[in-house]
């Protein structure tokens, strides 16, 4: 087994990458609310170096007593890192793009292939997404929020821009069925009952179209074509990424999903030491 493996610890989930004997990379996530899962799948193997990154790096750091050595890496530069990796894997070859981290919050950065820089971020994100469905549904369940949101529809809640242009063209710039409020007909209709499911459904268009049009904006300002969309906010959720890829594209911009998306940054601390 590994004796070296890399550790993004992240606001929510803490993600462990290794390889195996093979040599093939291995991929896993605990809660960060149970660090002490962490520890013990450590301890079961004699595991001597670590690669760490992410803002819960202390927490663990202090755990980590029988460790010899143990790498920290600022978290943009794990992430970075992980994600060129992660594209040379892919076949991917941009001489430039922006990756947009969905996270619990989340963190945009601009790279070329000689530089990276973070441009910008929201703290609208992935916690946003668990935090306002917990609090409508009372679920905190994700795999549960999720299932429901599946099949929420939103156009009982969201305002689009048809519905304000009512009987004549919308301007030429706006398409007809752009959300122009998120959320906007609940203050101007007279209904009292809204389904949990359309909510949630409407709580990630309203997530998924904030950090697009970020990114969006960001990569008109940096002249850069390609998006790459990364974090374990999009495992699982064809909708959101569906919300994401469509707005891009009508943006004119290429979206980009990378295979692991949750993991740059344990990758990208997994690669600082084996480099
Ligand atoms: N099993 C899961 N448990 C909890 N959240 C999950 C799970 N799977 C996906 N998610 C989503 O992923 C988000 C966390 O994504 P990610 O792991 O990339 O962030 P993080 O690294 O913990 O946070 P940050 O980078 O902002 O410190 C959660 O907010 C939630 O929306
Ligand atoms: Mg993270």
């Amino acid at each position: 087994m590994t004796k070296t493996i890399g550790i993004d610890a992240g606001g929510t989930l803490t993600k462990l990458a290794y390889l195996n004997d093979q040599h093939e990379l291995q991929l896993q996530h605990f809660p960060s609310s149970d660090l002490s899962a962490v520890l013990n799948w450590i301890h079961q193997y004699d595991i001597r170096e670590i690669g760490l990154t992410g803002g819960r790096t202390e927490q663990i750091k202090m755990m980590l007593d029988m460790v010899d050595s143990v790498h920290y890496l600022v978290e943009f530069e794990a992430t970075l890192k992980g994600v060129r990796y992660q594209l040379e894997k892919e076949g991917h070859l941009f001489e430039k793009s922006i990756i947009t981290n969905i996270g619990t919050g989340t963190s945009i950065h601009y790279m070329d292939t000689e530089k990276h820089m973070r441009v910008g971020g929201t703290g609208v994100g992935g916690g946003t997404l668990i935090g306002l469905a917990s609090l409508i549904t009372g679920i905190h369940d994700y795999e549960e929020v999720l299932q429901l949101a599946k099949n929420g529809k939103r156009h009982g809640i969201d305002l689009l821009v048809q519905d304000i242009y009512q009987g004549m063209d919308t301007p030429a710039e706006l398409k007809p069925t752009l959300t122009a409020s998120n959320f906007g007909k609940v203050g101007i209709k007279e209904v009292i009952k809204y389904e949990p499911e359309d909510v949630l459904a409407t709580v990630q268009g309203l997530v998924g179209e904030v950090i697009t049009t970020l990114s969006i904006q960001l990569a008109e300002q940096r002249d850069t074509e390609h998006i790459i969309y990364i974090g374990t906010t999009l495992d699982n959720n064809d909708k959101l990424r569906e919300i994401i890829s469509h707005y891009t594209i009508l943006k004119k911009k290429t979206p980009v999903f990378l295979q692991d998306h949750g993991f740059s940054g344990a990758i990208g601390a997994l690669m600082n030491i084996l480099e």
